[in-house]
């Protein structure tokens, strides 16, 4: 499994590649900036950054036999590269069912290009597909959050040879139980999770950060995979690793090793939303 973007290597995104006997598969293939944080724009240097991280994962799309799509956020794919998807196995969030207003609309302009590109798809939700020597699965809609209002998103499970990789995308902790039952019942090896919008602070909900830690707290205790992930909205906080304590130290009495998408791809962490006022006011 191989990180392709992330907050950890300084721009949103969960943009990931795995491998399942030859058959490439590329998750959430967009990356995007944070338009506004601080009450500034994004700067060069994230600019940079950015157009990096799409050329990347523009490639790695062109090469794949697999595309998933979990959710209509434009961090998570880019209508423009709706073209590059003619050919291949495409699995999308269902477009209709379990969707907000506003994914609903991107949604429905996205299969349009589709259509126009003439791209198949499939909708993923639930589905199980088999590979060679392994398979891919995909859960049912969860929230983007601690409830409806951002709409829904899927997890994917990725069964290889006995080990398992989930990527739970925008599950923000994962706040909800049913995302914890989820992973209990996968067993992930290897889990990439996107952690919770700590820098929202009361706009994300006091006790919905509570709830995401006591979720983490379990899945490091009860499930123990070997290698926990963390990233995408948590990462937009620079005291992430101060609000991530107990959970680092569980995972250590665990033996689970924790990290963030950079360290785990053995780059250097670069959380450059977070980093950007700092920048501002350096260079002013
Ligand atoms: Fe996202």
């Amino acid at each position: 499994m191989e990180i392709l973007a992330a907050e950890s290597l300084g721009v949103r995104s969960m943009a990931v590649e795995v491998e399942c006997s030859g058959v490439r598969i590329l998750i959430d293939p967009g990356a995007a900036l944070g338009p506004r944080r601080y009450g500034l724009p994004p700067d060069r240097l994230e600019l940079e950054q950015l157009s990096r991280a799409r050329s990347l994962i523009r490639e790695r799309l062109r090469q794949a036999e697999m595309v998933v799509i979990t959710h209509y956020h434009f961090d998570h794919y880019l209508p423009d590269w709706a073209e590059d998807l003619r050919g291949k196995r495409v699995f999308l969030k269902d477009p209709v069912r379990n969707i907000n207003r506003n994914q609903a609309r991107r949604a429905a302009e996205f299969l349009e290009r589709l259509i126009r590109a003439g791209v198949q798809w499939e909708v993923a939700e639930g589905r199980r597909i088999k590979l060679p020597g392994g398979e891919i699965l995909f859960s049912g809609p969860f929230f983007h959050g601690p409830d409806s209002r951002f709409g829904c998103v899927i997890s994917v499970a990725v069964r290889v040879g006995g080990r398992v990789f989930v990527h739970t995308s925008d599950v923000s902790g994962p706040v909800r139980p049913e995302v914890v039952h989820f992973l209990l019942e996968q067993r992930p090896d290897l889990l990439l999770v996107d952690g919770p919008s700590t820098y929202l602070g009361p706009r994300f909900g006091l006790e919905a950060l509570e709830a995401a830690r006591e979720n983490l707290l379990r899945i490091i205790r009860d499930l123990g995979p070997e290698v926990l992930i963390l990233d995408h909205h948590l990462l937009r906080d620079l005291s992430w690793r101060r609000w991530a304590g107990p959970l680092f130290e569980a995972a250590e009495a665990r033996g689970v090793r924790l990290l963030s998408g950079a360290e785990f791809s053995g780059k250097p962490e670069t959380l450059l939303e977070a980093e950007r006022l700092k920048r501002f006011r350096d260079n002013s």
